[in-house]
């Protein structure tokens, strides 16, 4: 039988961290960290979020800001609020929740948020500074599943990883973080030939393309380890409604090691973007991560070329 990966348990002990690393602020005299939350509109998915998200700062000691915005604001006004928020040195971190309403462009606000505010990871800067290994603040749900790696890997050096999934938020920051560690990182997507065959190959395979019970029995090589990302409701041959994820779960039971849906990726979504939160406070009171230069300054000979 494979082990079976507790997410709910090592975000449980994140939030332990975290909780200890507010303490240890207040104790040495530093503001408590603040996260802001917008919402805009009333889309009742993005509301348990958010509510989750506040309850989250509450249990580890983070203050929350939370701007609740009525549907029909402008994308202007939407671009105050977050100016506001940059400027505001209690608040160390910004999230804007998504989907936004239709009028509004997503990429427009998101870029808009100070990157060294931006706990989601989502502005191009903090892509960049992943994608360049340059440090930034990395996106919850993949450095939720890094660290549900590390509870059963110790060295990834020369693994085979395979990303099934090559979204901006999950398969992309991934796969960099994966190749970070020196894991051989092949990134696939549903339009992959052969994906059973590239899948077998893994010891490592993150599951995050939003398709049910895709990955089978036969695509998961013995001793494989099992990151499933998908959460989907399905209909159950006992006609009640359940959550599966990416992965058919009962059949991968030959694996070293595969997270459950739910209770795996999910949970630590929401421990790494308070812990991303108490990050983004400490940058800030060390100055920043030098939003204007970029970070720090990369290996220029990378840039140039030898002469023979
Ligand atoms: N909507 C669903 N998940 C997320 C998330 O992680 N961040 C933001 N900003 N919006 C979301």
């Amino acid at each position: 039988m494979a082990d079976i990966i507790d997410g709910r348990a090592v975000a449980r002990q994140l939030d332990e961290e975290t909780k200890a690393q507010v303490d240890e602020m207040i104790a040495a005299g530093q503001p408590r960290p603040g996260l802001a939350v917008v919402l805009v509109g009333d889309d009742g998915a993005s509301q348990v979020y958010v509510r989750r998200k506040i309850k989250g700062c509450e249990k580890v000691g983070i203050r929350s800001i939370e701007r609740r915005l009525p549907a029909d604001t402008s994308q202007a006004d939407l671009l105050a609020v977050v100016a506001e928020l940059n400027a505001d040195p209690e608040v160390n971190g910004i999230l804007v929740q998504v989907p936004l309403p239709e009028h509004i462009d997503t990429r427009t606000v998101l870029s808009a948020i100070d990157p060294d505010k931006d706990v989601d990871g989502f502005h191009p800067v903090n892509v960049g500074r992943l994608s360049t290994g340059t440090g930034g603040i990395v996106p919850c749900t993949p450095l939720g599943i890094m660290k549900l790696i590390d509870t059963v890997v110790d060295d990834l050096t020369g693994l085979d990883a395979v990303v099934i999934g090559k979204s901006n938020i999950v398969g992309k920051p991934v796969a960099n973080l994966l190749l970070d560690r020196e894991a051989t990182v092949t990134v696939t997507h549903i339009y992959t030939e052969n994906l059973p065959e590239i899948a077998r190959k893994a010891d490592i395979i993150v599951a995050a393309a939003g398709a049910p019970e895709l990955v089978k029995g036969f695509w998961v090589k013995d001793g494989a380890v099992i990151i499933d990302v998908g959460i989907t409701r399905i209909m159950g041959d006992d006609g009640k409604e359940k959550l599966v994820g990416d992965v058919a779960f009962d059949e991968v039971q030959h694996a070293k090691a595969v997270t459950p849906v739910p209770g795996g990726v999910g949970p630590m979504t929401i421990a790494c973007l308070l812990a991303n939160t108490v990050q983004a406070a400490k940058t800030q009171l060390e100055g920043g991560n030098g939003t204007d230069d970029y970070g720090d300054a990369p290996d220029r000979s990378m840039f140039t070329s030898k002469s023979a």
